[in-house]
């Protein structure tokens, strides 16, 4: 995996021998965003599980079950993970009667298709996403919801890219994303790869730039949305929700089914990380604020489905209220089974 602290500055690969390499970079945001969290902790359980060297049965399901318990400790809020652990664990269950060795190759394959499902459903999300956006349309977006938190193409960048691959001239408004700066390190790195028009802004110039009429559309990604649609994202989402609903601006979320809870029924029950109080005193590791000062760090904040316009998966684009709109695919989705269309209150299905 690419080394996600070290970006834009330098392009330097990890490369992960054992599982506690996996949950530390989890842990110390080397990969990070949600999709890129769930296909790191099923291929870091895969990884675990193949470096056991017991065959005995017993033995392989205690150092399995350590394992998952490691992964699941590293980051609180985005769904992903849990949702990505649990299909590994459920691979384990089905094959527990087969030898350790069979199991082990089972494991392999389930995280290998986590990773190819993510790249699949992200191409679908951008799909369906694009339709929303309008030649000419200027985008903000807060964060890196790009290919870098998921496998590839990303969430909120996913509707990005394929609305100007279909050629529709855009232009993205980047917000920095204080503390960590993932706006300005990782999404502006993105975007300029590719060409897409983009201008860098500081968290505290979106309200601005929406009040001159120079936002048309906010799209971001998810860490966890509950079943009424409350979004969990990266702190100052909320905040950025607020002002485009005072500006009338359409404020969009992307995220695949896994970032769905549909086991909490609303952003009331969301864990929100507190990360430490250096990522606020120090930029890049240099201090900015007075020895001692006192510090929050919450790392999410939610954003109230009532100021999302739409939250676009790879099944559609879900319109509120979202309790009704999201309730079919989660029952398909639970079972892992359908990857058809559905057409359930949906805004373009
Ligand atoms: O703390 P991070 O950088 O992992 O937070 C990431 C975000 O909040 C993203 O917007 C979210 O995971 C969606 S990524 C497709």
């Amino acid at each position: 995996m690419i080394d996600q602290t070290r970006l834009p500055l330098e392009e330097v690969f990890i490369e992960c021998g054992d599982y506690l390499c996996v949950a530390d970079a989890i842990k110390t945001m080397k990969v990070r965003g949600a999709p890129a969290i769930g296909v790191s902790a099923a291929m870091g359980i895969a990884l675990g599980a193949k470096n056991i060297s017991s065959t005995d049965k017993m033995e392989f399901l205690n150092q399995f079950n350590q394992i998952c318990d490691a992964i699941s400790s590293t980051r609180p809020t985005a769904v992903n993970l849990f949702w990505a652990i649990n299909r590994m664990k459920n691979i384990l269950e089905k094959n527990k009667d087969l030898d350790v060795s069979f199991i082990k190759e089972a494991l392999v394959d389930e995280a290998i298709l986590i990773a190819n499902e993510d790249e699949e459903v992200c191409r679908k999300m951008g799909e369906n996403g694009a339709v929303l956006i309008e030649d000419g349309d200027n985008v903000l977006t807060h964060c890196n919801a790009g290919a870098l938190a998921a496998v590839s193409y990303g969430t909120a960048l996913a509707v990005v890219r394929a609305a100007f691959n279909q050629g529709k001239n855009i232009h993205v408004y980047v917000d920095e994303t204080r503390p960590l700066l993932q706006g300005a390190r990782l999404t502006a790195w993105e975007l300029m790869k590719e060409n897409i028009p983009m201008t860098l802004i500081a968290d505290n110039m979106a309200g601005y730039f929406m009040s001159k009429n120079k936002i048309d559309k906010v799209v971001v990604g998810a860490d966890r949305i509950a079943a009424n649609g409350d979004t969990a994202n990266k702190i100052g989402t909320y905040s950025v929700s607020v002002l485009a609903k005072e500006n009338n601006v359409p404020f969009y979320v992307a995220a695949p089914l896994s970032t769905i809870d549909f086991n909490i029924k609303s952003g009331d029950e969301i864990i929100i990380e507190e990360r430490a109080p250096e990522e606020v005193t120090h930029i890049q590791g240099k201090q900015i604020a007075p020895d001692g000062v006192k510090v929050a760090n919450p790392a999410f904040d939610v954003t109230p489905a009532k100021n999302i316009a739409g939250i676009i998966t790879e099944k559609g684009i879900a319109k509120f209220p979202f309790t009704e709109s999201l309730k079919t695919w989660g029952h398909k989705s639970q079972s892992h089974k359908d990857t058809s269309e559905e057409t359930c209150g949906l805004m373009n299905g």
